[in-house]
């Protein structure tokens, strides 16, 4: 792989391919997500949890994929940062700031920075304890006296205002992310056509609509207490 990956536009190429992959996972991690705060106390949350907690599938070919595609995004991410920042040699002499770019398309890295800090936080809220239920402790029953747990759980870990606050932060950087890197994307798997513009509006609705949902849920459940 490693000489595949040599040209930068196949490293361009790749981190399109795996950010594409990231945002199909995250469409569907908020369509679960969004059901915990039906009118339901958290009945199809729970199923729909156990459901992905528990299928063969899911577990042990999806998961695995993802955090495959994950860990690659990111470290692609950095080595493509690093190659850039050594491509110029000499300095650019003055910042040229938005005349010929975004501030979001320069700081692609920074926003990358804190969704990392954001994922880690996050995988010792919600991922780790799963695992540790799972395949140390070997309970697959999702249940706690006599209910199914994920819902609890969720409401338990958005009780805390400063853990709220951080997510909500996150997921500010998150849309940040997303409004350059969508756009990006398609450019690097050379997508220039008559259907540009739609799916350039497209992205941005994206970028803004799924982490302006992800906010309302951590707000919905803080304030449900
Ligand atoms: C309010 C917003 C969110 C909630 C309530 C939430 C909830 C959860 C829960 C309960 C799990 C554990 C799943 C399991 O049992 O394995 C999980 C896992 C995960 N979350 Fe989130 N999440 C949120 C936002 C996000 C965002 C914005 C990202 C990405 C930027 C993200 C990335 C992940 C990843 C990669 C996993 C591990 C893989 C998996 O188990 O599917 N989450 N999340």
């Amino acid at each position: 792989m490693g000489g595949l990956l040599k040209s930068s536009i196949a490293r361009k190429v790749a981190m399109a391919l795996s950010a594409f992959f990231l945002m199909f996972f995250l469409l569907q991690h908020f369509a679960i997500n969004i059901t915990s705060i039906f009118p339901d106390n958290g009945k199809t949350f729970n199923e729909l949890s156990h459901f992905m907690g528990t299928n063969p599938l899911v577990q042990f070919v999806l998961q695995p994929v993802l955090i495959f595609g994950v860990v690659f995004h990111f470290v692609m991410g950095f080595a493509l940062e690093l190659k850039n920042k050594g491509a110029r040699a000499v300095k650019y002499a003055k910042n040229n700031g938005g005349a010929n770019s975004t501030w979001m398309s320069r700081n692609m890295i920074y926003s990358g920075l804190f969704i990392l800090i954001f994922i880690v936080i996050h995988f010792i809220d919600f991922w780790f304890p799963e695992l540790n239920t799972k395949f140390v402790k070997g309970d697959w029953s999702g249940m706690h006296d006599g209910e199914f747990r994920y819902f609890d759980e969720l409401q338990h870990k958005f009780a805390a205002a400063w853990r709220v606050a951080l997510y909500c932060i996150g997921f500010v950087f998150l849309a940040l992310h997303l409004l350059h890197g969508f756009n990006s994307a398609f450019q690097s798997v050379g997508a220039n056509n008559k259907y540009t513009n739609g799916l350039k509006t497209f992205g941005k609705a994206y970028a803004i609509i799924l982490p302006a949902g992800f906010i309302v849920i951590a707000l919905f459940h803080f304030f449900s207490h």
